[in-house]
């Protein structure tokens, strides 16, 4: 499991994952996001920390189709690919009443069918391997049952629609033993929460859990499969 991708890592969780994975300098991470100056920043945050590591980093935008070379490139860099965490998302706080076509287009692009595409231009090289893991970050907002706040409907239904999607692809894909497992995320320190909940303390750091996420990306895979799994300490 030393050959890993994952989204949105230029700041918030996705960052802190990277950093944390990069402690083994077997690891040959590819990290994604659309800010290649941040990307460049978290590659030598990385080897300053942890000297060997090996980050590498491309420019993509989950709101366009990926380039045709997009496999061919993790195949180059990495060798191939054993863990894809689907960290990127897009938050916009807006009334529903508000919500024009066009933006609940631009937040499904970023949070589902970016990731869609992701997982179906690498599923050729998972399938390869002897087993693989495909981690979704979802949200307690798109958790069945959860406390809903108001201003989050758009976000809220593209996060549960990518949940479902971790259950329906680990249906389909458990012949190839590809586990896909989705965590739905309680509030955590980032700009993004900032940005939904100006002035609110998250009982937890982006740090934290980026720990968790990198250890449940590498590990999470030996006990759950298509399973969505609440991480949060404070929404019913
Ligand atoms: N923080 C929380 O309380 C919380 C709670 C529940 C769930 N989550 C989920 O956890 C994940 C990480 O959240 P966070 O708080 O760390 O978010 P964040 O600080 O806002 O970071 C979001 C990341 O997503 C990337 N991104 C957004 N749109 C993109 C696009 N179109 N193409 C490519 N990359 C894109 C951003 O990179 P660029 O701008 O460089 O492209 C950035 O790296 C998200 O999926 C979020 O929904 C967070």
């Amino acid at each position: 499991m030393n050959r890993i991708i994952i989204t949105g890592a230029s700041r918030g969780i996705g960052y802190e994952t990277v950093l944390a994975l990069a402690a083994d300098p077997r690891r040959r991470i590819l990290a994604l996001s659309r800010n290649t100056d941040r990307l460049r920043e978290l590659q030598q945050e990385a080897l300053r920390r942890h000297p060997g590591a090996q980050v590498f980093f491309a420019g993509i935008d989950l709101g366009q189709p990926l380039p045709p070379s997009f496999s061919d490139m993790a195949e180059e860099l990495l060798g191939g690919a054993d863990v894809l965490i689907h960290n990127a998302g897009l938050l916009v706080n807006k009334p529903f009443a508000e919500l024009e076509r066009a933006e609940w287009e631009r937040i499904f692009q970023a949070n589902l069918f970016g990731a869609a595409e992701l997982s179906r231009r690498l599923y050729p090289l998972f399938r390869r391997n002897p087993q693989s893991h495909i981690l979704h970050l979802g949200s307690m907002g798109g958790f069945q049952g959860s406390a809903k706040f108001p201003g989050l409907s758009a976000y809220s239904a593209s996060k549960a629609a990518l949940a479902c999607l971790a259950e329906c692809l680990a249906e389909e894909w458990k012949d190839s033993r590809i586990a896909v497992n989705c965590l739905a995320l309680g509030a955590v320190r980032t700009e993004m929460l900032e940005q939904a909940f100006p002035g609110y303390q998250a009982p937890v750091s982006s740090e934290a859990m980026g720990a968790f996420v990198a250890d449940f990306a590498l590990n999470g895979w030996r006990f759950f499969n298509g399973k969505i799994l609440p991480v949060s300490l404070s929404t019913p």
